[in-house]
């Protein structure tokens, strides 16, 4: 296996491997390594079904649900289980969302700089996602390097942030949006989170923005200073020199490390063309900081 990096270090290329059988000890200490090293990895000409995508996934950790599977009847889902994760514009009858289609709208919060499942108290270590069918244009996804946006900041930012908290929601990305519609019986669902805004990554030590669009405010500061704050940052992590493009082809597999980068979908025109990608997602291990008691969405 090698990897070959494609864009300032922080994406790299995988070639020499195939990830649809099971892999040994050591291939997934190699995947792991270079995780660490990159954040992004990109696999192109994997061939995956739902089940080897997860079984890959699971050499990671334990997966996932994604919330808006936990959120959907079983009806309203296209994919099985909840651990498969439905980055599409599919319904379940198989024929492209409409235009006021509540999972269209919800999934258009996609398109802002985010990182997976900070709105769990754990957060999420790495996303998997596998291109099944993809667009005759646009629907990029595009990655920034949270390590290198925290390294260019200038001294006095770097002490005025060093132990801060935010408070993460679903409910406060998709406000962005205007997207409020979550159903009965989710509320317990949108209940912010905490986590550091400035976290270590537990095997290099680095440190990197913990940022994302699911942040609303900062603890101990007026919401509108927090979010005036929040919106700097994210402008000074996401210009282009932290930033990297992925264009898909179909069989591409990309994993990126949540705690390391933020990423967001590109528009296409989804009313037209399918777009059917597969997320796996690996779930964080302990938090960044403590939690109200009883309140923290799971
Ligand atoms: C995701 C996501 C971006 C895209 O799957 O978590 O944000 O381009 N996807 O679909
Ligand atoms: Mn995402």
């Amino acid at each position: 296996m090698q990897i070959s990096p494609l864009n300032r270090g922080f994406v790299g290329e995988v070639s020499g491997i195939d990830i649809s059988v099971p892999l040994s000890l050591d291939q997934v200490a190699a995947i792991e390594a270079g995780m660490d090293q990159y954040g992004v990895l990109v696999f192109r000409d994997q061939k995956l079904t739902d089940e080897q995508q997860c079984a890959y996934s699971r050499n990671f950790g334990e997966l996932e649900a994604t919330l808006i599977g936990q959120m959907s009847k079983p009806s309203e889902r296209r994919l099985g289980p909840v651990e498969m994760g439905d980055i599409s514009n599919l319904g379940p009858d198989g024929k492209l969302r409409g235009r006021d289609d509540n999972r269209r709208m919800y999934a258009l919060g996609n398109r802002l700089w985010h990182a997976d499942a900070s709105f769990r108290a754990t957060g999420a270590i790495y996303s998997l996602l596998s291109a099944r069918v993809v667009p005759g244009h646009g629907g990029n996804t595009e990655f920034a390097d949270m390590r290198a946006a925290y390294d260019a900041l200038d001294p006095a930012t770097k002490v005025l942030i060093e132990d801060l908290v935010t408070e993460h929601s679903i409910a406060f990305s998709r406000a962005e949006l205007g997207f409020d519609d979550y159903g009965e019986g989710n509320a317990d669902k949108i209940r912010p989170v905490r986590h550091s805004l400035v976290r270590t990554h537990p095997v290099t030590g680095r440190k990197s923005l913990y940022l994302s669009a699911h942040i609303g405010t900062i603890l101990g500061w007026p919401m509108p200073e927090a979010r005036a704050f929040i919106r700097d940052l994210t402008e000074h992590a996401t210009q282009p020199r932290f930033r990297h493009a992925h264009q898909w082809q179909v069989n591409d597999l990309v994993m990126w490390d949540n705690r390391t980068t933020m990423h967001r979908a590109r528009r296409y025109r989804d009313l037209e063309e399918v777009r059917d990608l597969r997320r796996t997602t690996i779930r964080g291990i302990g938090m960044t900081t403590a939690q109200v008691p009883a309140m923290a969405a799971e």
